[in-house]
């Protein structure tokens, strides 16, 4: 077929690109243009390798996409063995660990690198001329499985190596992984789509990596870190392990920032007590730390034994999964009456936290686990995330043991649990009857990011519930000083505060006073371009679903759940109460203002937020700017928080201005003084 040279071009200018901002997305973490504009090359590459197929090589980064099925994966030898980890668990085994070493080099300390013990599967990448040919899963260390097609989807792992002095043969390994953040996603969608979860991240990569159809992997979260290189031939390696993970990082793979060379046994327990420190905030999970000679010379004078080398250790961490007895089920009732079974357990250690309760997410978990009152159940804690339940132990479970009946009645006001379709959750019907839903309705009007009443507790909420003191948000405003003086845990002075408390709290914003009505579906951000849109309340609960719609942000269900709260005349009832209380708050002019008065900002933020990042993201794009992960010249403005670094170091090389985060703030109330023009 005749290919015009301007396609030739066009081709390698595509897969320059795209190389650069797969590498920069996935491997730095740093993006430098946003999605679409990725989306769009790679769509242009598409249509050009469908009209000319021969242009369609095999490192394209159309190849990302999954191939067709497999029936069976073939099998690998690996020419050098993918070996295991002897294991340490205390100071004391380390020590010994360190001492043998010493004895063997014949030396007073020794050098090595301590690095996070990902939990995922170990893969070998095979690159041939710096093209990736094969990559296999470790197996029983001697044979594991060709998963080419499969390791190709992840985005994380370079199709064709980059940068200097590349070896002819070089067989890279490391771990596939599936990040926290990753792994939740993906439960959640299955969840949605009433499948089959995943038990923890490990599992859920081992899985997404062994599917038959690269299709289905191409959507999974995997990603990859490298932290060593098995076979290598006509090329050259540094002489030290800490080299040549910089190597690594140097031909475009990913390497952990995480590892560091330490001294001695003093210096690796020293790493070890520092990471398990902050293993809950790692994006990922690690199950402990591997300690690596440091020096290749003295790691081959060490040698193996049996299928393990001595020249390295894995330090383990308090596991993350633990047994015990699942005393209860209890079903708790949320502020829009969805239920939520809970688990009660005989109190158990699991990585390093004692754990009494569990979430079991909903009743189709329940019913697919089929988790009974007096199994021993496997209990995971991982992170922030809330503990919960991942399955029975069967070959434990006691005679007799009857399956959950999930409530048909809700269990605080006995009104009927409705489930409506293709929603995972099951409500209480009762509204504002339910004592659970006027709680958390209360509990949600008063918190931080709310009408930030300081000194109003859930406890308290609900001692005042409980006793018909109050019945919805608006009533706090007429509580009297005696009146909170004589709860219980209450005093004169802590009354006085809460009352002063409730006061201050009268003058608020208009997205937040839309965000404290705990309407269905409306956070911060769309209560922010709601205000922005409509600028009165009046407006907001006047207008039609197709207005509502008009919104940034705003979907045909959300509109719903508005229309439905204006319709309910109690709500508008509360409305007027707490108006009639004194709340008051600007409304927002505008008349003047553009839809989308940052049209055509550029907006980085960096450092960290009193505000969940992702949150202020929502409402710039709302008002029309567009959030770069990066600073470039293009940048209008840097909102930098706290304990900002590189990307503010940039911006004031390139003279971008930076605010900080109060100005954030006044921008997202509609204040646009603060742009510098
Ligand atoms: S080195 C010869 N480094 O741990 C040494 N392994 O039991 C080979 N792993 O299956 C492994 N993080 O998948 C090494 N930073 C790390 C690791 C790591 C996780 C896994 C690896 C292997 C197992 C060893």
């Amino acid at each position: 077929m005749n290919i015009p040279d301007e396609i030739y071009q066009r081709v390698e200018q595509l897969h320059e690109q795209l190389n650069y901002h797969n590498h920069r997305y996935y491997v730095l973490d740093d993006p430098e243009i946003p999605d679409v504009d990725y989306d769009m090359m790679l769509r242009e590459l598409q249509d050009i390798e469908a009209e000319y197929p021969d242009l369609c090589r095999p490192d394209s980064p159309s190849q990302r996409v999954g191939a067709a099925p497999l029936t069976k994966f073939t099998e690998v030898k690996h020419e050098v063995p993918m070996l295991s980890l002897g294991n340490v668990f205390s100071e004391q085994e380390l020590d010994d660990f360190d001492r043998r070493c010493r004895e063997v080099l014949d030396i007073d300390a020794i050098e090595y690198v301590a690095e996070p013990k990902l939990d995922g599967l170990a893969i070998s990448l095979l690159y041939k001329e710096g093209l990736l040919v094969r990559a296999a899963t470790r197996g029983d260390g001697t044979t594991g499985e060709d998963v080419t097609a499969n390791v190709k989807t992840i985005g994380a792992i370079p199709l064709r190596l980059s940068g200097k002095a590349i070896p002819a043969v070089v067989e890279v390994r490391g771990e596939i992984y599936i990040s926290r953040k990753g792994f939740e996603a993906l439960n959640a969608k299955q969840r949605e789509k009433g499948e089959k979860t995943f038990a923890n991240p490990r599992n859920a990569a081992a899985g997404s990596l062994r599917l038959l159809d690269s299709s289905i992997t191409a959507q999974r979260p995997l990603t990859m870190y490298c932290y060593a290189v098995g076979k290598c031939t006509d090329g050259v390696l540094a002489d030290t392990h800490s080299e040549v993970l910089e190597q690594l990082r140097g031909w475009g793979l990913r390497v952990s920032h995480e590892h560091k060379v330490v001294k001695g046994a003093r210096g690796c327990y020293r790493y070890y007590e520092k990471l398990l420190q902050r293993r809950d905030k790692l994006p990922y999970e690690i199950d402990g730390i591997v300690y690596k000679v440091n020096r290749f010379d003295q790691q081959q004078t060490l040698g193996f034994v049996s299928r393990a080398p001595r020249w390295a250790i894995a330090h383990k961490f308090p596991a993350q999964e633990k047994t015990t007895t699942l005393l209860a089920i209890d079903i708790q009732v949320g502020r829009t009456g969805a239920l939520t079974p809970v688990a009660r357990l005989e109190p158990v250690e699991v990585g390093g936290v004692i754990v009494t309760n569990a979430t079991l997410h909903n009743q189709d978990e329940i019913e697919r686990k089929d988790v009974r009152v007096g199994d021993t159940v496997i209990v995971r804690r991982a992170g922030d995330v809330i503990p919960e339940v991942v399955s029975s132990v069967v070959s434990k479970r006691k005679k007799g043991a009857r399956k959950f009946k999930y409530p048909t009645h809700c269990p605080e006001c006995g009104s009927d649990v409705i489930r409506i379709e293709g929603e995972a959750k099951a409500r209480c019907s009762g509204g504002l009857v339910c004592p659970a839903q006027r709680k958390e309705n209360i509990k949600h009007f008063a918190s931080r990011r709310a009408m930030d009443i300081e000194g109003l507790g859930d406890k308290l909420v609900e001692q005042l519930v409980d006793e018909n003191i109050i019945e919805n948000a608006a009533d706090l405003y007429s509580l009297s000083k005696e009146q909170l003086a004589n709860m219980e845990r209450m005093g004169e002075k802590s009354a006085e505060n809460l009352i002063k408390a409730l006061d201050k709290s009268k003058s608020t914003t208009l997205p937040r006073f839309i965000y404290a009505l705990g309407i269905r579906e409306v956070g911060e951000a769309t209560a922010r371009s709601l205000a922005n849109h409509f600028g009165t309340l009046e407006k907001i609960m006047s207008a039609s679903s197709d207005e509502l719609e008009s919104v940034p942000d705003v979907g045909p269900v959300v509109a719903t759940n508005i229309e439905t709260f204006d319709h309910q005349p109690h709500n508008r009832d509360v409305i007027n109460q707490l108006i009639t209380s004194g709340l008051h708050w600007d409304d927002i002019d505008v008349t003047h203002s553009e839809e989308q008065p940052l049209k055509g900002k550029t907006i980085v933020l960096t450092g960290a937020l009193s505000m969940p990042r992702s949150e202020a993201k929502d409402a710039l794009q709302s008002m029309g700017a567009k959030v770069s992960g990066s600073v470039s010249k293009k940048t209008s403005l840097v909102f930098a928080g706290a304990d900002a670094g590189s990307k503010l170091v940039k911006a004031n090389e390139l003279g971008i201005p930076v605010l900080d985060e109060a100005s954030l703030q006044l921008l997202l109330k509609g204040n646009l003084s603060v742009f510098p023009d």
